[in-house]
């Protein structure tokens, strides 16, 4: 459903994907877990089709975001680190918009989802303000709304908790996994662990531009040195291996 392919993009001499490969199947939320500066949101960029790769394909339903990205785009949703909204449009009347380009021909339904979307993450009240009044989070929870209203088959989330209160939180994770169970492909970065470990049904490493390590958490505790380790262990364990080695080839 989504299929990163030998992805690798350099911002002038700097490489901050280095020949990523990953899919995530359809029912499937993907986690992925990596430092600052990692390349998380770099891959994610180029999945949504707001970067160009420096090679490599990214596909969305088989589709090749460069080359297809009309068809790629109508079954993509994608949640931006930074968002971009229109201030001077109230919450209702942005997700109208949004609905106007992914759902034209059924007026009734987009309707009917903007309101059951808004009431999720307890907007309701709030929808018709302008959305320049808005706090992060409640700008966080439009781009959500936004991110979700014509279901597509491939949800890209950066950071997509970031700034929710406990129960917005809350209702985004079931929101999530809920997209899942209908048969999404759910790719999304967080430094939360807890939510990785809680939600992803597989969870992917990346660690200066590679992905160092990927699969379930069962598999990535089969990995770790010691028994019981918690995801928070597997990830330092992990990325202190890569640190090592890399300081070694430097030396
Ligand atoms: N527009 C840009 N120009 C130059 N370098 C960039 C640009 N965007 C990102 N980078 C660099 O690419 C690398 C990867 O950045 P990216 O934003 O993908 O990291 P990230 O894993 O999302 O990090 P974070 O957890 O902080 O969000 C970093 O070294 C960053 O400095
Ligand atoms: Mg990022």
């Amino acid at each position: 459903m989504l299929d990163i392919c030998n992805l690798v993009k350099n911002y002038g001499k700097k490489q901050a994907v280095k020949g990523i490969n990953f899919t995530v199947n359809p029912g499937e939320i993907f986690g992925f877990l990596g430092h600052n500066g990692a390349g998380k949101t770099t891959t994610i960029k180029i999945s949504s089709g707001l970067l160009k790769p420096t090679s490599g394909t990214v596909k969305i339903c088989g589709y090749d975001i460069v080359s297809q990205p009309v068809e790629a785009k109508k079954n993509l949703g994608y949640v931006p680190e930074a968002p971009y909204l229109y201030n001077k449009l109230t919450g209702r009347e942005f997700l109208s918009m949004v609905s106007g380009i992914y759902m034209k021909n059924s007026y009734d339904l987009a309707k009917k989802r903007i309101n059951s979307l808004l009431g999720q993450f307890q907007m309701s009240n709030d929808a018709d303000k302008l959305i320049g009044s808005y706090s992060q989070g409640m700008r966080r929870k439009i781009t959500l709304c936004a991110a979700l209203l014509h279901k597509p088959k491939v949800i890209l989330l950066d950071e997509p908790t970031s700034g929710l209160d406990a129960v917005s939180a809350k209702a985004a994770k079931d929101m999530f996994r809920k997209h899942a169970n209908e048969n999404a492909a759910v790719l999304l970065t967080t430094h939360i662990l807890e939510i990785a470990e809680r939600i992803c049904d597989r969870i992917g490493v990346i660690y200066q531009g590679e992905l160092i390590a990927a699969g379930t958490l069962d598999e990535l505790k089969e990995r770790a040195s010691s028994p019981g380790s918690t995801l928070e262990d597997i990830f330092m364990e992990l990325t202190q291996e890569n640190k090592n080695e890399t300081e070694k080839g430097e030396d």
